[in-house]
């Protein structure tokens, strides 16, 4: 039985040249329970229709924006979706309290590796910290934050076979999502949603 619906917002602004992000939003179209939104693909022009989206947001329980890291951030379509769609009255202030409840998080794929993302190393922050706007936009909205689920090094991971991989796990993670296996506590004191997937979701389907 489906105990979440999940949206999934996908923005990535070449998909044709895309090794890692367009397999994973196929894959999530063939799961049950989740919607799949190609942002770029409706709104080419950006002209982003806020009552439809406010209506996807409404609908669903687990949000989840899905893009290739851009500038340490998302590509700008997911900025704007924000500006225009968390609105006042809607998302935050004075009864804008549509989101209350729900869950969100990033799966995210970067072309820096995995160590590159630490404090002493190549890029500073860690990638929970680089995405502290997007974790206070949650705590503003009143929904619940989930670490990112995400693939680092993505120029070579199709070469090294871990594009498959993680399109597995993905396709895991987002059917316990439906099904409400995921411990939202737990989850969100991971620094990655991957480090919640090995240590619980993986044992428990063995
Ligand atoms: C404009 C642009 C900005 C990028 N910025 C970053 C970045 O800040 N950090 C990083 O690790 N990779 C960065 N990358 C690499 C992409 O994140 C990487 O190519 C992508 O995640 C691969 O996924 P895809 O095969 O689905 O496109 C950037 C790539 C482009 C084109």
């Amino acid at each position: 039985m489906e105990q979440n619906k999940v949206l999934v917002l996908y923005a990535h602004p070449s998909p044709q040249r895309s090794e890692v992000n367009r397999h994973l939003f196929k894959a999530a179209k063939s799961v049950a329970g989740v919607t799949v939104v190609d942002l770029y693909y409706e709104y080419p022009t950006y002209h982003i229709d806020i009552d439809k989206e406010q209506q996807r947001l409404s609908e669903h329980d687990v949000i989840i924006f899905q893009f290739p890291l851009y500038w340490y951030s998302t590509p700008a379509i997911l900025k704007e979706w924000q500006d225009l769609v968390l609105e006042y009255g809607f998302a935050y202030g004075h009864d804008g309290t549509a989101l209350h409840g729900k869950t969100f998080f990033c799966s995210l794929s970067a072309g820096g590796k995995a160590e590159a993302y630490q404090t002493d190393g190549y890029n500073h922050f860690t990638i929970r910290e680089l995405l502290h706007p997007l974790e206070q936009m949650a705590a503003l909205t009143g929904m619940q934050y989930l670490p990112p689920f995400a693939l680092f090094g993505a120029r070579t991971a199709q070469e090294d076979g871990r594009v498959k991989t993680h399109v597995t796990k993905w396709v895991t993670l987002l059917e316990e999502l439906v099904a409400g296996n995921v411990d939202f506590e737990i989850a969100s004191r991971a620094e990655k949603l991957n480090h919640y997937f090995e240590a619980h979701l993986v044992k428990e389907r063995a």
